[in-house]
């Protein structure tokens, strides 16, 4: 298994004691990227900034504490099903807010039966929608956050691509911090296009963590996705996709674009507006 040097420092992680959320937040999840490409897109399009999100499939609701921290009138409802994260999202993130805190709302509910006030974004990252397996569903979902958001809204999902994400495969990645996190999925099925996936951890001791996180989801494509979303009434669909460095890796810049390379694996960010730009 290809290792970067590890730092000379022991590392304090290890399986005993683990807390997955902790792991999770230093390996996978960057809101802070989120944060600033939703308000640069939404404020470029719709000149002004935008005050009220929705974070749907929210885990710990790291992006809504960061959505009210940056900005002194921003509000943000973060659903998730599952009080878990939510509550370990409140102590860490939220609370530590002090009289921002006020402006998060945390909602344990189902995404397609919650009711909040309408937004002017709405988001589903980390490929969470993939949960949702029949079109039917996925129409039902995306006619719900069209309700939801405000006339000049804008809904964002991030979806990943390419062969690979047909293929098998278990990739380990060195983190800061002195652990390994590991991505694997399982053989897509061909027919159904469904794949379970997971998230372990290894430690430098030698412990691991398997099946910290377990995913069963369906592998959509953009055009399937944009189909859905102008049935579901909006007016517009955009692409962002990621430049790549000079070796070739994704940079972390997301362009709008219309047509694209196929490489073997690729992430890009879905837009999606209620009513014409
Ligand atoms: C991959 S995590 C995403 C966490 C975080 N938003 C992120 O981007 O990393 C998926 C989350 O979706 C939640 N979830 C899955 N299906 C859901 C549903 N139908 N309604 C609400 N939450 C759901 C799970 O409980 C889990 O916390």
């Amino acid at each position: 298994m290809a290792r970067k040097n590890r730092s000379k420092k022991k590392s304090r992680f290890t399986r005993e004691g683990a807390d997955r959320y902790e792991l999770y937040e230093g390996s996978v999840y960057d809101p802070d990227a989120d944060h600033d490409f939703l308000v640069k897109v939404y404020r470029s399009t719709r000149k002004r900034r935008p005050i009220l999100l929705r974070e749907d499939f929210a885990g710990t609701s790291k992006l809504s504490a960061l959505w009210v921290e940056n900005h002194r009138e921003t509000k943000a409802w973060a659903v998730d099903f599952d009080p878990e994260p939510l509550e370990w999202g409140r102590k860490k993130h939220i609370m530590p807010l002090g009289e921002k805190a006020k402006r998060v709302t945390q909602i344990e509910e189902d995404v397609l039966k919650v009711k909040t006030p309408k937004v002017d974004v709405l988001t589903a990252f980390n490929f969470s929608y993939w949960i949702f397996k029949e079109r039917a569903t996925m129409l039902d979902y995306f006619k719900k956050v069209y309700k939801t958001l405000d006339k000049d809204g804008m809904f964002v999902v991030d979806i990943m691509g390419g062969p690979g994400v047909q293929q098998e495969c278990e990739e380990p990645r060195e983190e800061d911090g002195g652990f390994a996190y590991i991505w694997e999925q399982e053989m897509m099925d061909a027919i159904t296009g469904h794949v379970n996936c997971h998230i372990h951890f290894e430690f430098e001791d030698g412990t691991e963590y398997r099946n910290a996180f377990d995913y069963s989801w369906r592998v959509w494509t953009i055009t399937e996705l944009r189909d859905i979303m102008l049935e579901a009434g909006f007016e517009i669909t955009q692409t962002y996709w990621e430049g790549t460095d000079k070796d070739g890796d994704g940079d972390g810049v997301f362009k709008k674009k219309k047509n694209a390379e196929n490489e073997e694996t690729w992430i890009a960010y879905l837009v999606a507006w209620k009513n014409k730009p």
